[in-house]
């Protein structure tokens, strides 16, 4: 707790301490030239953040893009999870993270040790992990996915081969259903699309009667169950890009509404309620903890750094590189530019 205290009070008072007359936009791309840097942004940062990164994607997206890139610097505009995963795959290159405690709710619910019981509480079946999980949780995993590729994979795996799925319970039933596989579900969530209530979005769709529901498979059952289309980050942004209609509710994480806007301004979204209407909840609070002023700073001081054991690195690979191999590759990139 007392470390925990002492790094917050570092990052903020390395903010506080910033001149605040610095043009932030370009000292980054001064930086980023520098350093030999890319910046890689997840959908759910804010949208000045995805507008100076040189990739913006979903979690396989950004895994491919972390693992192929020739830059000395990978600075992650994501959660700390996400981050990880270009230390693992790229483990000669510097990978940064503008803030630490940038974690995911998903991750926190799965601690090492539990789920090291609970699969030795299920002999014979193996474990396809949500790639929303510390490095700890990958290094007991035989197969990592992600929600682009969940069922895909699952699609390969022989019909008599039982099967653990961990850490997000919705996700798990989603692909089960969608499989008809008889998957045993680790009982976690996200903090984000658990909290979306059936009730008003019942209501917002009786408002707009010709709007379109789009939904990310880590939503409960009930809002998937209304939805017009299912899918990653990514597959949310083609299906309302590709979509003849004009009006889309986004139950996801809203930040993604402004890569959406971007391709098709023409179109209307509108993010989907949540159950408490006093407050943002719907933004995840984990990926709000990445600012422009630390994204600054993070090139700026090359620092925090995500680093690990050689041994642990190793063992977390072994399950990504078959989720790699086993991932089909997309016909068209819809991800960003760069
Ligand atoms: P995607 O892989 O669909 O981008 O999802 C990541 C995530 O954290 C969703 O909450
Ligand atoms: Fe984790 Fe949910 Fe935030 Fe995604 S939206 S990073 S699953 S807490």
């Amino acid at each position: 707790m007392a470390e925990m205290l002492v790094k917050e009070n570092s990052v903020t008072a390395r903010v506080r301490a910033l001149d605040p007359m610095i043009d932030l936009e370009t000292e980054i791309a001064r930086l980023r030239r520098t350093r030999n840097a890319v910046i890689l942004a997840h959908y759910y940062q804010d949208g000045e953040i995805q507008d100076l990164a040189d990739f913006v994607g979903d979690s396989l997206d950004l895994s491919r893009r972390a693992a192929e890139t020739k830059a000395d610097v990978i600075v992650f505009c994501g959660v700390k999870f996400m981050a990880e995963v270009a230390k693992i795959l790229s483990p000669d290159r510097t990978v940064l993270l503008p803030d630490m405690d940038a974690g995911c709710s998903l991750e926190t619910s799965c601690p090492p040790e539990a789920f090291r019981a609970w699969r030795e509480r299920h002999p014979g079946h193996i474990s396809l992990t949500y790639i929303n999980c510390s490095a700890e949780v990958k290094a007991l995993s035989d197969i990592i996915v992600t929600s682009s590729n969940a069922e895909a994979i699952i699609r390969q795996i022989p019909a008599d081969q039982k099967i653990l799925f961990a850490p997000d319970r919705h996700l798990g039933a989603y692909l089960a259903r969608k499989t008809g596989r008889d998957l045993v579900l680790w009982p976690g969530t996200c903090i984000v699309h658990e909290q979306f209530s059936e009730r008003e979005l019942v209501r917002l769709r009786a408002q707009h009667p010709g709007a379109k529901l789009a939904a990310h498979p880590e939503c409960p059952e009930p809002i998937l169950a209304m939805a017009d289309h299912i899918g990653s980050t990514s597959s949310l942004i083609e299906y309302v890009t590709k979509a003849p209609d004009e009006e889309f509710i986004i139950a996801t994480e809203p930040h993604i509404i402004h890569q959406m806007q971007k391709r098709v301004p023409h179109k209307r979204f509108i993010a989907a309620p949540g159950m408490d209407e006093s407050c943002s909840c719907s933004n995840c609070p984990f990926m709000a903890l990445n600012t422009m002023e630390k994204l600054y700073l993070c090139l700026r001081d090359t620092m925090p750094q995500i680093t690990m054991p050689e041994e642990l690195r190793r063992a977390a690979l072994k399950p990504l590189q078959r989720m790699l191999e086993m991932s089909p590759r997309p016909a068209s990139k819809i991800a960003g530019a760069a």
